[in-house]
């Protein structure tokens, strides 16, 4: 049984890809600081394991602790060892992801996003360990203009939170380059990650007010919050407001495990992917859907653009299905469903 450190696996993403690698037989280690999690999720995510199948509690590891501490990285790779258990491969999800607290707060973003995979690489060559997933985002594109943006556009992003992003898959190729016959590395490009958990019993659940659309949705639909602004409606798209590929979470989870395999099984090598539908919805869309898939009402109005939003990101996911055999199965109203059923068990 293969045991994977998985860094920031309270989170949103996090959680949804530890129950699947559960699932599929893995032993799985979270380290997490709570910045943007709480203890109490870490119950929601170890009673869905125990619904799914109560053995999978007992290959389930936490420990709470900020990637950035080197001496706690090193003693969650030494106990792993020590029990004859080493650790094969590590996805990295930890990071902070608000681009708007990225502008304000640049030195932030640098601290936790580089130098934590910094020391999370430091750490994996002292033990050898060398298959690294690391949560890239489709914000290193920043404006391009491609109707569908595949793996082989300029990185060229326009905040903080994208220049640490690009800056570490700059990193961790320099990393696969001076041992390239030991390395095993993918940058995973996520576009909008959105939905849940079909169960309801884990989803996004972000500190504080949401700055990701959906989770904000989610607060005027139960009431929590008044109202939605969308930013924007006039850009130069068929409704006037942005258009994202939003991605059930599910879908994604299942992209780093048939990435993890794919470099666990394959010679060394290093890889951006693309993981989106590959289908664009404008904001306005998605609230429409949201409303009436769920028969509840979220209450907007227009209000500027927000600084750094771009009109259109759409991914090709092509390189995704022909390495991976990969394809997005879940439609954006089982997204909906799904993400609203979470907000109702959540409150
Ligand atoms: P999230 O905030 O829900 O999860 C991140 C988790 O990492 C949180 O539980 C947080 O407490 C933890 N964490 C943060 N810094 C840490 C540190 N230094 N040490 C230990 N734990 C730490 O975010 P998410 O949506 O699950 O995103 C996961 C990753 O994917 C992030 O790196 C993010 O930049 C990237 N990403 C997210 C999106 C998105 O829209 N959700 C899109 C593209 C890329
Ligand atoms: N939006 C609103 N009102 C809100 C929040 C968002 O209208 O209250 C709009 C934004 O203007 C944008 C769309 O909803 O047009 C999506 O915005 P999000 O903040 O949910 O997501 P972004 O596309 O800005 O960025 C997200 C993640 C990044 C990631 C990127 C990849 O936040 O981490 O997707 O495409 F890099």
């Amino acid at each position: 049984m293969k045991r994977i450190l998985v860094t920031g696996g309270n989170g949103f993403i996090g959680s949804h890809t530890s129950i699947v690698l559960l699932q599929k037989d893995y032993e799985v280690v979270i380290v997490d600081s709570f910045i943007n999690s709480s203890r109490n999720f870490y119950e929601r995510i170890k009673i869905l394991a125990k619904r799914i199948d109560s053995n999978l509690l007992r290959r389930i590891i936490f420990f709470e602790g900020d990637i950035r501490d080197k001496n706690l990285l090193e003693g969650i790779f030494r106990k792993s060892a020590n029990e004859g258990k080493r650790i094969v491969g590590v996805i990295h999800f930890a990071g902070l992801k608000a681009v708007a607290e990225s502008l304000k707060e640049p030195s932030k973003y640098w601290d936790f996003n580089f130098i934590g995979t910094f020391r999370l690489i430091e750490v994996m060559e002292k033990y050898d360990c060398r298959t690294l997933i690391f949560s890239s985002s489709a914000t290193v594109y920043g404006c391009s203009k491609d109707f569908l943006i595949s793996e082989n556009a300029a990185v060229n992003p326009i905040n903080p939170y994208g220049h640490t992003k690009a800056a570490i898959e700059n990193f961790l190729k320099n990393i696969y380059d001076s041992k390239s016959d030991k390395w095993r590395i993918a940058c995973l490009r996520y576009f909008n990650p959105i939905g849940a958990h079909s169960t309801g019993l884990i989803g996004d659940n972000p500190n504080g007010i949401p700055n990701n659309i959906f989770p904000f949705i989610n607060q005027v639909a139960i009431g929590k919050i008044e109202r939605l602004e969308i930013f924007g409606n006039d850009w130069d798209t068929s409704d006037g407001t942005c258009i994202r590929d939003y991605i059930h979470v599910m879908d994604l989870a299942e992209g780093h495990i048939l990435s993890l395999e794919f470099l666990l099984e394959n010679e060394c090598r290093f890889i951006n992917l693309n993981l989106g539908t590959g289908i664009g919805t404008s904001v306005l869309e998605l609230v429409n859907i949201f409303q009436e898939e769920n028969k509840v009402k979220v209450p907007f109005n227009y209000a500027d653009r927000r600084v750094g939003d771009i009109a259109r990101i759409v991914a090709d996911n092509g390189f995704a299905y022909s390495l991976l055999n990969w394809k997005p199965t879940k439609t954006i109203n089982e997204m909906c469903k799904d993400g609203w059923r979470w907000q109702q068990v959540k409150g």
